[in-house]
């Protein structure tokens, strides 16, 4: 493969403004990142720790194999909202190795309300769980928890996708030969005792995890009943008595020793084969995308750049070079694997969709996973353009992405804006991970779009009953939304929500891709097959 050809200069203003205005961005980004991974309040933490418990993501570093790597997914969700009372949702998901193998880690977080369930630590949970189903990832639940956070039962209790699918999941993946495995670590309350209770291994610390079905205070009234929580289901009873769970530990340390220890145990797995080559940094370094990502969408950034600091030796092989040059096909490598780059240079076309398409048939026939690298403002509008059948053409791109049945990679490095976010497998489409970068930006369109569809709208409902709008009413109208669009485009309003599993520095872009194709292997790849292309 050649190697691209930078023509960015490095020692330009534009490139060193660029630079110093996208530092300001990852400072913010640093601060924020902080501020929720030190968010529990002190009172919280020290009463955790004087029980002689550790924190989540300790207890997360003595799970995993040494000196490696732990993928934290959504660090921010829940940011922002409920006056930032849930840091990172009080529950910490990831992939990290647990002897030699990619595992799901799903850690409640005690020191946020108790381990308790919003509506965001729910969605994270249920989506950690869809990441390991979809990649046959071996789960271990470090459960700390007192269930439901009752205030918002109405978000958390009755729906599809509500607490109780964690155990729908649970026993889909046993069946299916992914291992589930729960340490026991805290309170394990009401729908909660599930977790253990459903695991195929069960671990539980003594004098510290307790499985029921109703609490002390519950059992009293209820039955009138007075008993400890420890008598009630504690390690001794549920290891010696009920047989709840199987392993008896001392404490957190112990539990973690005895996961590991059954970690040992799983059986062989196959693998999805692929043709992998020795690693190779980058020839151009990933730090200059610091110089070159956009963040005045207005100014056109070649894709090229982007991906020649994200590639193995900034190779790549070109796709249709000369062809529809709004969108960037090829492939390339990634850490030694070998991917199928997707970049958008530019607004989609009725050429742009087909050489779309057509790349990814091309990966789904060799095989090759997809990385869909996103900055769209969306699909070409105008008469000339639907007279050629862009919604056709756009709706082949579409169908190519939606079957595609490789693994699929999203990245948004800059604006994610319309059906342009379907296409290029934004959260709808199932790609394996969803990563942001901290300058990037999502909404239906642009909050200037948006903005000048919706004075457009007015105006005419206006004018259909004889009136003008006034100038200030339009200045009105068109402030709020750009301010509401402002305000919901924003990278931190989309990771609240778990619309993607976080925002990373783009200089770690190639390591968490690296790390999503080695967790894709865990379950060998389906073949693709396709419906009909609309021609
Ligand atoms: N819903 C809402 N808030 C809850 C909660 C619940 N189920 N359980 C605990 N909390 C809150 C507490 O109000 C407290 O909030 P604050 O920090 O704003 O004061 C915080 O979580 C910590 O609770 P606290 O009891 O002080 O901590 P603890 O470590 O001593 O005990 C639990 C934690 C979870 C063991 C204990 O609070 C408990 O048993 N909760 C009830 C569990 C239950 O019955 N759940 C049923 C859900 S189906």
């Amino acid at each position: 493969m050649y190697r691209i050809e930078s023509k960015i200069n490095t020692s330009s203003e534009l490139f060193k403004s660029n630079k110093e205005d996208f530092l300001r961005l990852m400072a913010e980004y640093r601060e924020k990142l902080n501020s929720v991974i030190n968010g529990s309040t002190p009172s919280s933490v020290e009463k955790h720790k004087s029980r002689g418990k550790l924190l989540a993501r300790e207890r997360i570093d003595l799970l995993i194999d040494p000196n490696t790597p732990f993928l934290e997914l959504s660090t921010m969700a829940a940011y922002g909202q409920y006056e930032n009372q849930f840091p990172s949702a009080g529950i910490i998901t990831g992939i990290g190795m647990v002897q030699g193998r990619e595992t799901m880690i799903i850690a409640n977080d005690a020191t946020v309300k108790g381990g308790t369930y919003m509506k965001e630590t729910i969605k994270k949970h249920i989506r950690a769980q869809e990441i390991a189903m979809e990649n046959h990832l071996a789960c271990i639940y470090m459960v700390d928890s007192g269930g439901v956070f009752l205030p918002d039962q109405a978000n958390v209790f009755p729906d599809r996708f509500g607490f109780g699918r964690f155990f729908f999941n649970q026993a889909r993946m046993s069946s299916l030969g992914i291992p589930q495995v729960a340490i026991v670590m805290g309170s394990c309350t009401a729908g909660g005792a599930y977790v253990p209770a459903m695991s195929d291994e069960t671990i539980i610390v003594k004098n510290q995890g307790t499985i029921f079905i109703g609490g002390p205070p519950l059992v009293k009234a209820a039955t009138g009943e007075i008993v400890t929580a420890e008598e009630l289901g504690g390690a001794d009873v549920h290891t010696s008595i009920s047989g709840v769970a199987d392993h008896y530990a001392e404490n957190d340390r112990h539990a973690i020793l005895i996961c590991r220890n059954i970690f040992e145990t799983l059986g062989h797995k196959v693998k999805q084969t692929l043709d992998i080559i020795k690693p190779e940094e980058p020839f151009y370094n990933p730090e200059e995308l610091y110089g070159i990502a956009p963040i005045d969408f207005k100014k056109p950034v070649d894709a090229k750049e982007i991906i020649a600091r994200m590639v193995d030796g900034s190779r790549f092989q070109e796709f249709k070079a000369r062809y529809a040059p709004t969108v960037v096909t090829g492939f390339a490598h990634i850490m030694g694997y070998p991917i199928g780059i997707i970049a958008n240079n530019g607004v989609i076309f009725s050429e742009t969709s087909l050489k779309s398409a057509h790349f990814v048939e091309l990966c789904t026939s060799r095989k090759i996973p997809i990385l869909f690298l996103q900055n769209i403002t969306g699909f070409i509008v105008g008469r000339e353009y639907e007279r050629r059948g862009i919604a056709r053409d756009g709706a082949k791109f579409v169908h190519a992405v939606a079957n595609a049945d490789v693994p699929k990679f999203t990245v948004v490095f800059g604006g994610s804006f319309g059906a342009g976010n379907y296409a290029m497998a934004g959260r709808a489409y199932d790609p394996r991970l969803l990563m942001m970068w901290p300058n990037s930006r999502i909404s239906v369109m642009g909050g200037e779009q948006a903005a000048g569809v919706l004075v457009q709208v007015k105006q005419d409902q206006l004018a259909a009953s004889n009136k003008v709008m006034k100038a200030e009413d339009i200045e009105k109208l068109r402030n709020s939304i750009l301010q509401k669009y402002d305000f919901e485009g924003s990278p931190y309003f989309s990771t609240s929500r778990l619309w993607d599993d976080g925002i990373i520095d783009p200089t770690d872009t190639r390591k968490v891709i690296a790390m999503g194709i080695a967790m894709s292997l865990n379950k060998p790849w389906d073949d693709t097959k396709y419906g009909i292309f609309r021609m």
